[in-house]
Order: C-alpha cells, then sequence, then structure tokens
C-alpha cells in the first residue's frame, strides 16, 4: 500500500567505467529501451560523462546523477567537484557514500553526512549508500551498523530535505561479486532503514522515503528484489553498463 506511494528509482552507477565517446553510444541504446517506464530512471556517470549525459538525457525521462561530491564550495581541494558545479552543469542526482569510496578513499560516516548535506543545501538529490562486510553480517551486527551509517549520515538533515533524499543498502558482499542478498535479507534490512528514519522523521517521512537495494540486481533476480514491499527500486552496477539489462530492470520496477 504505502510502497504504490512511494517513488521507484532505478539509478545506474557506472563506477569508472565509459569515456564520454562510450558513454554517448549507451545513452543513444539506454533512451529508447527506459522511454516508456513507470519510475524514476537515473544514470550516475563519471564526472568527465556528465556534461555529455546532461545533454543527451534533455527532454527524455532518464535523470543524470553524478558518483560523488565534495563538501566545501569552492577552494583549494585539487581534484575535488563542488555541488554548485555539478548543478551548474545541469545534474539532478549524486551518490554519496557507495562503500567503494568507504573502503579506497577513506570516506567516513561523518564525510557522508558533510556531503549529503552539501548536495542537499545546493539542491541536489542524494543517494546515499548503507550496507556492512561479510565479517558484520557474520557477527550479526548489520542492523546496529546500518542504523548508524543511516542515522549518522543524515545528522542535522531536515524534514523537508528528507525528499530528496533516497537511501540505497548496499550489502558490501554482494557488490559486483554475482551474490545478491536474497529478497529476504533485503527485504529485512531496508526494513530497519526505514524504522530508523521513522524515528527521527516520523512514520509520515517514513513511508514517503525511497530506499533501495543495490549489490548484484540484474535482469534475472530483479523482479523478486523489487517485488518485496520495503525495497523501492534498485541501484544497479554492473547491469546498468548493458541497455537491454538495465531496460529489463527499469521495468520491473515499473511493475513492483
Ligand atoms: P553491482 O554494483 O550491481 O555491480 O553489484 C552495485 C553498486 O555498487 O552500486
Amino acid at each position: 500500500m504505502d510502497k504504490k506511494n512511494r517513488k521507484a528509482i532505478i539509478a545506474g552507477n557506472w563506477k569508472m567505467n565509459k569515456t564520454a565517446t562510450e558513454a554517448k553510444a549507451l545513452i543513444g541504446e539506454l533512451i529508447p529501451a527506459v522511454k516508456g517506464a513507470g519510475c524514476e530512471v537515473v544514470i550516475c556517470t563519471p564526472f568527465t560523462d556528465l556534461a555529455t549525459a546532461v545533454a543527451l538525457c534533455k527532454g527524455t525521462n532518464i535523470h543524470v546523477g553524478a558518483e560523488n561530491v565534495h563538501f566545501e564550495d569552492h577552494g583549494a581541494f585539487t581534484g575535488e567537484i563542488s555541488a554548485a558545479m555539478l548543478v551548474d552543469l545541469g545534474v539532478e542526482y549524486v551518490i554519496v557514500g557507495h562503500s567503494e569510496r568507504r573502503q579506497y578513499f577513506a570516506e567516513t560516516n561523518e564525510t557522508v553526512n558533510k556531503r549529503a548535506l552539501a548536495a542537499l543545501n545546493a539542491g541536489l538529490k542524494v543517494i546515499i549508500c548503507v550496507g556492512e562486510s561479510l565479517e558484520q553480517r557474520e557477527e550479526g551486527v548489520t542492523e546496529e551498523l546500518v542504523r548508524m551509517q543511516t542515522k549518522i549520515a543524515l545528522k542535522d538533515v531536515t524534514k523537508e530535505q528528507m525528499k530528496n533524499v533516497v537511501i540505497a543498502y548496499e550489502p558490501i558482499w554482494a557488490i559486483g561479486t554475482g551474490k545478491t542478498a536474497t529478497s529476504e535479507q533485503a527485504e529485512e534490512v531496508c526494513g530497519q532503514i526505514r524504522k530508523v528514519i521513522g524515528e527521527v522523521y516520523g512514520a509520515d517521512t517514513a513511508k514517503a522515503t525511497t530506499v533501495q537495494y543495490g549489490g548484484s540486481m540484474n535482469a534475472k533476480n530483479c523482479d523478486e528484489l523489487l517485488g518485496k514491499a520495503d525495497v523501492d527500486g534498485g541501484l544497479i552496477g554492473g547491469a546498468s553498463l548493458k541497455a537491454p539489462d538495465f531496460a529489463v530492470i527499469v521495468n520491473a520496477a515499473t511493475k513492483g
């Protein structure tokens, strides 16, 4: 019931893939493939592809996102990109706190929070990623960990700004491994995330917030995952680089 009232979002996370020339070809395939989507379709691309993506997706139902953003407005931060730079380019979404950023680029819950705030204050929509490692799951701390990641990421985010927040539950052990969480595991943790949001912002915000699952979601397993009551879409890595596969997932969300 509540699920129908929430926005289902299928977002591609291209990671460090596709030159601008290759992006042009992939988007050319994606536009007709997802044209009839009944869910929100987003592609998050490397910074170097954003201008191309924004230009090509203009007037289509595909929204464009970045994969990271710095928390300062401007200044001596060589190699970084600010929220204002993304907004000026016509970018609408940004992924914050992906586990690869946490793992390889020293991202912490606190910096995730700073990035989310900077992006939201600039008017961007954020996809905040949370999720446990295999070791943490085996130690039985998934719920505690995901609760903490979610709470800290949302520190100082207002109830009004929650309209622009998407949470993506991405178990690290399922990312790029071909090992998907079962639909029950995905549903359980997405439900726990919604519960935390309810504790902080109230039941209405919890009911309205899009919570995605990510981690080896593909054309074969998407129906089952997206059919779950608390799973409002997906953050798709590998399968977002193939237009036909991505379209199957988009259509599954449209049905779910
Ligand atoms: P995957 O990546 O679909 O390739 O597992 C998901 C993600 O990292 O967002």
